[in-house]
């Protein structure tokens, strides 16, 4: 490579970064990171003379890492097929223990290599790693890969701890090495686009703001469903279950962005500030606002239950399946229920939040709906209000209809970024405002710790649903109970 090769246009790019990605051989560098690395390179948000070296322990030739590195990249055309060899071009790899100095300073030689000839002055890693490496990961960084000239990012993924204490013990061993504002706690939700939409949503509308609140809302309901169930990794998830898996980090993102007050600004901490206000204003959960289920076999026998995986342990009682009730005691939301649910192995894959108003006062027609705006969060975005409306004719018969904003029909939806490459220009362009702040975390594990210490001690038995199923008996009385009313 020499300098004569670089390429001078930057496209969009306002920052030349060098990328590390260390557990570049893993499922997430292969599914996630690398492939939005290439849809930011390809659309000239990546300067031309990045260059991304990946990291991990495992051996692979320039040959095979470009192969791990291309196998989740979709190639629709020539332009594409052209990007990628010269994304391809630009990735390197180097092998290495996760707790040797000695391979972490030949790590700095190949980076201080590449940045001679790209003349980039800002670093980039990406722990794309277990958790059980984070910190002597960010250890071996800090002491040979770390300089003070050079502008240093580090993006963490989750899980952030698995409960206040791991998590307050986490922060401190990370925040002895970083900056908290050189660390990206990654949450992929916040890269979504319509969790990306929910402050424009509320905070450029006049016809939502005045009506976001305990007087018009009677609930809230915040749903993620997924149809594939823990497919062979069941002894990794047993340890979490889907409370630490999904909901206390990407439903309760969710939530906090539909509750929080509006920020002063867009600015990182203004937005960040209000998300922890919001977080703080609510206690934690009680038993009797929980139902947790746990899936078994399909209803045809066929597909195996979560205990029949050999690595899930013998009678776990680990949920997959979650409903819960959080209450905001503030003045905007005190008496409203959010509902959250999440499961895996469903009959569907589906993330949406439905607002439920209250019935009309005093109403002057009979068979009335509640009023609900759904935004779905995937797949196929949109947003939809449910309202009352006259069925068109002779007569005054009300009849439900929907106010549809479905992004196919509205928008060329080839314009929507993955959440990865959407965070990952964030952390390159240095705003943390989609990113999980200390203290933020810290709240949320405050909300759950309890909830989830009982039932790690096996005190809550999960009930079974079929894989495949809608999900456990019951749920829809338990979405009931908190004021849901079904059209
Ligand atoms: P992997 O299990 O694929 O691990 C990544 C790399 O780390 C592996 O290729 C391996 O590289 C190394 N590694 C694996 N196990 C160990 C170990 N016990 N000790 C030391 N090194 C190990 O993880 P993922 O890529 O799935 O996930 C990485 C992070 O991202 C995790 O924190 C995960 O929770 C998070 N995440 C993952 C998602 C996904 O879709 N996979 C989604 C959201 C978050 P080598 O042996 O070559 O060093
Ligand atoms: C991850 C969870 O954080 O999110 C997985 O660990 C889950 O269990 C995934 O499948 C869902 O993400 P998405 O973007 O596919 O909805």
């Amino acid at each position: 490579m020499s300098s004569a090769s670089l390429i001078s246009a930057q496209g969009d790019a306002k920052h030349l970064y060098t990328i590390v990605v260390l557990g570049a051989s893993g499922d997430l560098a292969k599914k996630k990171t690398f492939p939005a690395l290439f849809g930011l390179f390809k659309n000239r948000y990546l300067s031309r003379n990045t260059r991304i070296i990946g990291y991990a322990r495992t051996k692979m030739d320039q040959t095979s890492f470009e192969g791990h590195v291309s196998k989740f990249i979709k190639v629709k055309n020539e332009e594409d097929k052209a990007a990628l060899s010269r994304f391809l071009s630009v990735c390197s790899y180097q092998s290495g223990q996760y707790d040797h100095d000695g391979d972490f300073q030949e790590l700095e030689k190949h980076i201080e290599r590449v940045e001679k000839i790209s003349g980039a002055k800002e670093r980039l890693f990406y722990m794309a790693l277990p958790p059980s490496v984070f910190i002597p990961v960010a250890a071996c960084l800090k002491k040979n890969n770390y300089r003070q000239d050079v502008v240093t990012r580090l993006i963490v993924e989750k899980p952030f701890g698995m409960d206040l204490d791991s998590s307050r013990k986490l922060a401190k061993e990370l925040g002895a090495l970083f900056k908290e504002e050189e660390i990206y706690r990654i949450d992929h939700y916040l890269g979504k686009e319509m969790v990306k939409n929910l402050m424009i949503l509320r905070f450029a509308n006049v016809i939502f703001g005045s009506v976001w609140n305990r007087h018009s809302i009677d609930n809230i309901q915040i749903t993620f469903k997924e149809k594939i169930g823990t497919q062979g990794r069941g002894g990794y998830f047993d340890e979490f279950g889907i409370i630490r898996d999904v909901m206390q980090n990407h439903l309760l993102q969710i939530l906090t962005l539909v509750a929080m007050e509006p920020p002063v600004t867009l600015s990182s901490e203004d937005v960040r500030d209000e998300k922890v206000k919001v977080l703080r204003f609510i206690p934690p959960i009680a038993k009797e606002d929980i139902l947790l289920g746990q899936y078994t076999k399909s209803e045809d026998g066929k597909e195996p239950g979560y205990l029949d995986d050999s690595t899930v342990p013998r009678g776990s009682k680990t949920p997959t399946y979650a409903a819960a009730t959080l209450f905001i005691h503030n003045e905007r939301w005190a008496g409203v229920p959010f509902v959250l649910k999440c499961g895996k192995a469903l009959d569907q894959q589906k993330t949406e939040i439905r607002i439920q108003f209250k019935d009309v006062p005093g109403s002057i027609f009979t068979n009335l709906s509640r009023n609900e705006i759904v935004i779905r969060v995937q797949p196929g975005e949109a947003l939809y209000v449910k309202m009352m409306n006259k069925e068109p004719g002779l007569g005054m018969k009300t009849i439900i209809s929907d106010l549809d904003l479905s992004y196919s029909s509205r928008f060329n939806s080839s314009v929507i970024p993955e959440a990865y490459e959407s965070l990952i220009l964030d952390a390159l362009n240095g705003d943390q405002s989609n990113f999980v702040r200390d203290d933020e975390l810290d709240a949320a594990w405050k909300i759950f710790t309890p909830i989830l210490k009982t039932i790690d001690e096996g005190e809550i038995d999960p009930i079974p649903y079929a894989l495949g199923s809608r999900g456990p008996e019951g749920v829809s009385e338990f979405v009931a109970k908190y004021g849901y009313t079904r059209e």
